[in-house]
């Protein structure tokens, strides 16, 4: 069984959250009891994954130590750490990670996602994927602020970066599983109108290359990445402790 590596990303400015985010990064803002990088160190942890590296960015990367230091209060004996340089993107700060990462298969968090239930399950099956990339999708109402599936039949066969007019309801989300050719991809991107490596870009060429499966996601999720996503986030954190 292959062993896993995880990448948490949590540079970003967090501008759609400003004035919250003028003195502190977005990750570490509170989602009810606990800053927000909290959830998806522990997603990865209870789903077994224990080499992990965080790619922080912004004003107050340091306050990422000074707040997890080694990891020991999540059972780990280390965390990895990187800088990114302002805001080229999802692609770009997980280029960040290759060093890292060694060649081994890799699972990805955007640390603004949150999720109601553990992943393993999605992890396991990924682990007997012999290559390729595993997305998480999950139905929504608003799907013009995410990356879209679109389908045939079954199958995924684009992915539209924050469409003006969606084809499907599904949504991609920030759980991103991929093989060691990730990085080979990232290399080859251009940025984007916006000026960015976009992940979206990654995942089209997997689905090219007939290499991209899904799992459709068990549970709410939500970013935080506005401040109604925030508070949604916040109400839904609760809601599953009640
Ligand atoms: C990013 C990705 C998008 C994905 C979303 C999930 O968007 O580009 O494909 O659906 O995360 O949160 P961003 O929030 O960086 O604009």
């Amino acid at each position: 069984m292959k062993e896993l590596k995880g990448v948490i990303l949590a540079g970003g400015l967090g501008k759609r959250l400003e004035p919250l985010t003028r003195i502190t990064n977005k990750h570490l803002l509170p989602v009810y009891n606990k800053p927000m990088i909290y959830y998806p160190l522990e997603l990865l942890v209870s789903a077994g994954i224990k080499d992990i590296m965080i790619v922080t960015g912004g004003n107050n990367a340091g306050d990422f130590l000074k707040l997890l230091g080694n990891g020991s209060e999540f059972g780990l004996k280390h965390i990895h750490y990187t800088y990114q340089r302002g805001e080229g993107g999802i692609a770009h700060a997980l280029k960040l990670a290759e060093d890292f990462a060694e060649g081994k298969d890799i699972v990805v968090l955007l640390g603004d996602n949150l999720v109601e239930k553990p992943i393993n399950k999605y992890v396991e099956r990924f682990k007997k994927q012999k290559k390729g990339a595993r997305l998480l999708l999950k139905k929504v109402h608003d799907p013009q602020r995410f990356g879209v599936a679109v389908f045939e039949k079954n199958k995924v066969t684009k992915i539209e970066e924050k469409p003006k007019k969606p084809k499907s309801d599904y949504a991609i989300t920030g759980i991103y599983m991929y093989d060691n050719q990730i990085f080979k991809h990232i290399n080859k991107l251009k940025p984007s109108k916006r000026g960015e490596l976009e992940i979206t870009d990654v995942n089209n060429i997997y689905i090219k290359q007939g290499l991209l499966e899904y799992d459709i996601l068990r549970g709410w999720w939500t970013d935080c990445g506005t401040h109604d996503s925030l508070i949604k986030a916040t109400n839904l954190v609760v809601s599953k402790k009640r």
